[in-house]
Parts: C-alpha cells; sequence; structure tokens
C-alpha cells in the first residue's frame, strides 16, 4: 500500500518537470531557432534590389514585384488580397507596373496597401 504515495509523488514530480522545462523547448515558429529568411533573398527596406532577386522571388512561398521602379514583398497579398489570389500571383518576380496601374492607378485603398509592402528601390 506505501506504493500509492510513491506512485503519486513521481506522478506529481513528472508534470512539475514538464510545466518547468516546456517554455525552453524550440519550437518551429520561434524566429530565434531557425534560420530567417529561408525563401527570401533580400528582405531590407529602402536597399537596392537587383532585377535577379525579384525574379528568383517568384513563388507563393516569396512573391517580391516591381512597380514604378520599386520592389514589394507582395507574398502577404496572395492570401488576403480581395481581388483573389492568382491576380497577386501572376505579379510574382516581374515587373508589374502595368498590371497594377490598369487595375488600381485610382485606387487609394490598393495603393496604401501596396506601401506596406514596400522593401526597396530596383537596382
Ligand atoms: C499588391 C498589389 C495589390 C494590392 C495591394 C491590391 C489591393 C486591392 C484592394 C485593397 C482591393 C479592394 C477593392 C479596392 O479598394 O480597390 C482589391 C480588389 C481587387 N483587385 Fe487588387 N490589389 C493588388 C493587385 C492586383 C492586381 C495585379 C490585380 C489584377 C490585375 C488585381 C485585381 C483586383 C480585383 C479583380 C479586385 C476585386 C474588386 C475590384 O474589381 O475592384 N489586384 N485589390
Amino acid at each position: 500500500m506505501k506504493k500509492i504515495p510513491t506512485i503519486i509523488f513521481i506522478l506529481g514530480a513528472v508534470v512539475f518537470l514538464a510545466i518547468a522545462i516546456y517554455p525552453s523547448i524550440p519550437r518551429k515558429s520561434d524566429p530565434n531557432t531557425i534560420p530567417v529568411a529561408t525563401t527570401s533573398i533580400a528582405n531590407l527596406s529602402g536597399e537596392k534590389i537587383s532585377m535577379e532577386t525579384v525574379v528568383l522571388n517568384n513563388s507563393e512561398e516569396s512573391c517580391y514585384t516591381i512597380i514604378n521602379g520599386q520592389v514589394y514583398d507582395v507574398t502577404s497579398a496572395i492570401t488576403s488580397h480581395p481581388g483573389g489570389k492568382f491576380a497577386i500571383l501572376k505579379m510574382c518576380g516581374i515587373d508589374s507596373t502595368e498590371m497594377f496601374t490598369k487595375k488600381h492607378g485610382e485606387s487609394e485603398k490598393a495603393k496604401t496597401g501596396l506601401e506596406d509592402l514596400y522593401i526597396g528601390d530596383l537596382e
């Protein structure tokens, strides 16, 4: 019968240790434990960005586009764009000035949305 308190004590110790250790277990979403920007080639605001970099970021995972000589990382817009993901996917890795201005040249909302995605100027 002495066994039951011992088992309860051991179980308690295991639960306590698990709770104590849990915060220090590295998680995939923790930016400090995984290499940053595995799919982005360059990501510094105001930087000069080459055409090659833009062309390399031509996928759903990392989508750069050029509008009026400025480079935008529009990856996040793929899932949030009110006009659907395919409109944005068509812009990846290319100069989409005409595409964007034809559709949104007059839309303040679209232009403001784009401003937030600016990462640099075309080299
Ligand atoms: C990163 C670039 C873009 C941003 C930030 C953006 C933003 C927006 C926003 C805010 C709307 C809501 C309606 C409005 O206020 O105008 C919208 C709708 C829409 N967008 Fe875009 N857009 C982008 C690129 C494009 C492109 C390249 C196309 C197609 C060539 C496109 C096609 C549409 C369509 C079809 C709608 C549905 C509503 C409408 O006809 O106005 N968008 N977009």
